[in-house]
């Protein structure tokens, strides 16, 4: 039996790291000693009281039933206090703030509730493949925006204003930036709010590694007229390490977020009640937490910059988040590098181009990897 795939998988493939993945599991069946450098799952646990709550959780009795679709009261209210605390943004936890079984599922959502086939959608270059496919998906149009190194990974407006506009409904943001670590000026924050006012743009921040290896974490909620044009995702899967829990959320306007539950009402049936009390610990962490797995994630990142300088690999010291990104020594392209550290080395890292043609020219390294790992990738390329 033949049956034809639906006319929005025609410009989808399968997701690079699903693909490359089955590849890495390959070689290790083969025996291969792989390090995986290439994704950014937190290898860390999330502390033992979180653990405890969500298998305390379990054995309440009414835990295993369905769940609210817009998560327990006591999750929304955790969450906008971490706003309040963390970005001194003041949002109402009964409508201004929705729990998502994690963000990447939130792109949908919010692509299904705001895009129809022929809208247009601004999307970074380099950028979260995720933002792209899901627009195909839901048969919009992806009109990339060029990020670039000399303008610190931030858009250039002057350029966007040239680009056809006229069908943009919605605009992909993503700062601090994966994968290229830029932080986000508060400048440019404000650029973004009065772009989006201006063409009546729906502008979402996808804020998921404010607390990585971040002085200054921040939201675009935080900036004036933010609430009239912009919403934000944010993530528990990198903050507090669990990101196979899928526990995501997003924040802003309550007449959005209300067309945004209007989707996902009816896509799941809730998040399970242990999760939801796992969560609520997490949030309530104290902020040595977040000292702690940065004081990890510093050293890895020294390793690892060791291994730029070794590969003759250029990056830059400020940048965010638990990537490294390194700009490839001229003459080398990124494919040819990560071939090359796979192939005779045993090591997986993402080549650039994975995020847009943007990448070229760009590797990246992610921070998941405990010290003696990232030692022997120091070892085997020296
Ligand atoms: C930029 C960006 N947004 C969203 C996500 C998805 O995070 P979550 O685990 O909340 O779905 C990722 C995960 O890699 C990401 O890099």
């Amino acid at each position: 039996m033949k049956i034809e795939v639906a006319n929005r998988l025609k410009h989808v493939e399968e997701y690079y790291f699903s693909k490359k993945l089955r590849e890495v599991r390959e070689l290790i069946s083969e025996g291969k000693p792989i390090i995986n450098l290439g994704i950014g799952s937190p290898d860390m646990s999330p502390p033992k009281n979180v653990l405890e709550a969500i298998c305390e959780a379990s054995y309440q009795e009414n835990a295993h039933g369905y769940q609210s679709y817009q998560g327990l009261p006591e999750l929304r209210k955790a969450m906008a206090s971490f706003y309040l605390k963390n970005f001194n943004v003041d949002v109402n936890f009964n409508d201004e703030v929705l729990p998502l079984m994690g963000s990447k599922e939130g792109i949908l959502h919010i692509s299904m509730a705001f895009l129809n086939e022929g809208d247009a959608v601004l999307i970074p270059n380099p950028g979260y493949p995720t933002y792209a496919s899901v627009t195909n998906l839901v048969q919009a149009s992806p009109v990339f925006y060029d990020l670039r190194e000399e303008n610190n990974w931030e858009p250039d407006f002057e350029a966007i204003e040239k680009l056809d506009l006229s069908k943009v409904k919605l605009m992909w943001i993503n700062y601090p930036h994966m994968p290229t670590g830029a932080a986000g000026s508060d400048d440019l924050f404000k650029k973004l709010i009065s772009f989006a006012k201006k063409h009546q743009i729906l502008l979402v921040n996808d804020n998921p590694y404010s607390f990585v290896l971040n002085q200054k974490p921040k939201s675009i909620l935080q900036f004036e007229g933010a609430k009239e044009v912009a919403i934000e995702l944010n993530s528990l899967s990198k903050t507090f390490n669990i990101a196979g829990w899928r526990v995501g959320m997003v924040l802003g306007n309550a007449e959005v977020l209300k067309s945004i539950l209007q989707v996902k009402s009816n896509m799941d049936s809730g998040m399970y009640f242990g999760i939801q009390k796992g969560a609520i610990a997490a949030l309530n962490l104290p902020d040595s937490w977040n000292i702690e797995m940065n004081s990890v994630y510093e050293k890895r990142r020294q390793l690892v910059w060791n291994i730029c300088d070794k590969l003759g690999c250029l990056y830059d010291r400020k940048s965010t988040g638990m990537f490294v990104w390194a700009k490839v020594p001229k003459g080398k392209n990124e494919n040819e590098i990560s071939d090359y550290l796979l192939y005779k080395h045993d090591v997986f890292i993402t080549p650039g181009t994975v995020f847009g043609s943007n990448g070229e020219g760009y590797i990246r390294f992610s921070l998941c990897v405990k010290e003696e790992k990232i030692e022997e990738v120091l070892k085997r390329i020296s």
